[in-house]
């Protein structure tokens, strides 16, 4: 028995390798360091897809952005249905309502909705009215075109590109696992998504990097890092944005997306005031880290990044999960569909530690 499933592995995958003692990430052959900033969204999603569907184009750039067009007619008359719930709650809500077969168009839907979904969804929630998508644009510039309403600056998108490229794959991870396991079933994609959003919503996975914006503004300014630290360590609290269950050193997804806002920043945007308190923040938190756990190498994982770079193109901290799910959709699918092909169902068993029945 493996409490969390901690080192137990529980399916082969020509996807990503998660090594994380060197603390490399590796996608279909390729480090994560040749992937991100030279790669688009959609170039690692045709990546990740590859051999997983039949007569899958070489350039998957036209057939999302065609995607984009269908979720935006199919689902746009229904954004308003979900004004009362929260932008991830709203997400899911209307993601349940595509098709859920198991074909490509079904894969590239389901890849074009948080895209179209979400700057709909945040522009409701400002009082604005959802805007349409642009087929001739790629995934990353349209998301913040319909944000905005008008078209968006080339580092911003570059930005948000390399993000969309960082998460889209990570081994056998929680939401990953949860979309196998739908899978394995032989239900549709559609399923298989939204038991990953399941997944992805909670803090300890995809929900880390919007209280990693709340620790910043708590903490205030960098004199008060080491403090604030020890009394939220003190008071059994966990740091978000630090610890990782296979990785014992920096998540190299930290370094990729700290390199993103570097370029953003170079071309003028982000806060460096922000940055620097990060900084500051980080090296107290790595710093009391290691004096609290001696034991348990506790790094900086891609939350940390994730919340600083997703501030810095513009998106609140209520959309950090449902952009973190637009990238990493495309791996959830790759995942689902090689599931699928193993024709085996994911039925762990366990041990019962309950009463036993009295003896007839
Ligand atoms: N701050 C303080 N203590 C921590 C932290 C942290 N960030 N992370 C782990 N610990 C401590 C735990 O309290 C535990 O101590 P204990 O043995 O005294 O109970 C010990 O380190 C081991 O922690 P586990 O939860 O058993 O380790 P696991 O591998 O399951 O945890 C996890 C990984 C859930 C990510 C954890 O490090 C954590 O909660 N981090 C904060 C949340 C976060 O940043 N989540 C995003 C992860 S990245 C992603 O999913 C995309």
């Amino acid at each position: 028995m493996s409490n969390g499933l901690e080192n137990v592995v529980a399916a082969e995958t020509v996807l990503s390798d998660v090594d994380g003692i060197a603390g490399r990430l590796v996608i279909r052959g390729l480090p994560l360091a040749l992937i991100a900033g030279h790669m688009s969204a959609e170039e690692v999603t045709a990546l990740l897809w590859q051999d997983f569907f039949e007569g899958l184009p070489r350039d998957l750039a036209r057939p999302i952005a065609r995607a984009r067009v269908f979720v935006w007619e199919a689902l746009s008359p229904h954004v308003a249905s979900v004004a009362d719930l929260s932008l991830f709650d709203g997400l899911r809500a209307l993601m349940a309502r595509l098709p859920d077969g198991n074909a490509l168009d079904d894969a590239l839907n389901l890849v074009a909705a948080p895209a179209v979904l979400l700057p709909a969804l945040l522009r409701q929630q400002r009082g604005l009215r959802p805007i349409a998508p642009d087929a001739d644009l790629g995934q990353a510039a349209d998301m913040l075109r319909m944000l905005d309403g008008r078209d968006a600056e080339r580092a911003r998108v570059a930005a948000l590109d390399a993000y969309l490229v960082t998460v889209a794959d990570h081994g056998l991870n929680a939401s990953t696992f949860a979309a196998r396991v739908v899978a394995s079933t032989g239900a549709g994609l559609t399923s298989s998504v939204l038991a990953a959003l399941g997944a992805l919503k909670g803090p300890l996975h995809g929900g880390a990097p919007g209280p990693v914006l709340d620790m910043l503004d708590a903490v205030g300014s960098a004199d008060q890092a080491d403090e604030w630290i020890a009394a939220e360590l003190a008071a059994g609290h966990r740091l978000m944005g630090f610890g990782h269950r296979i990785y014992r050193v920096r998540d190299p997804r930290a370094d990729a997306l700290g390199a993103a806002i570097e370029r953003l920043r170079e071309a003028g945007g982000g806060n460096s005031e922000r940055l620097a308190l990060a900084a500051a923040v980080e090296a107290a938190a790595l710093a009391a880290l290691a004096r609290h756990k001696p034991d348990r190498p506790l790094a900086t994982n891609v939350e940390f990044y994730t919340a600083l770079l997703l501030e810095a193109v513009g998106f609140p901290r209520d959309a950090f999960t449902p952009v973190f799910a637009a990238g990493r959709v495309s791996g959830w699918l790759a995942h689902a569909r090689e599931q699928l092909a193993t024709g085996k169902l994911i039925r762990p068993k366990s041990t019962y530690i309950g009463p036993v029945p009295l003896a007839a």
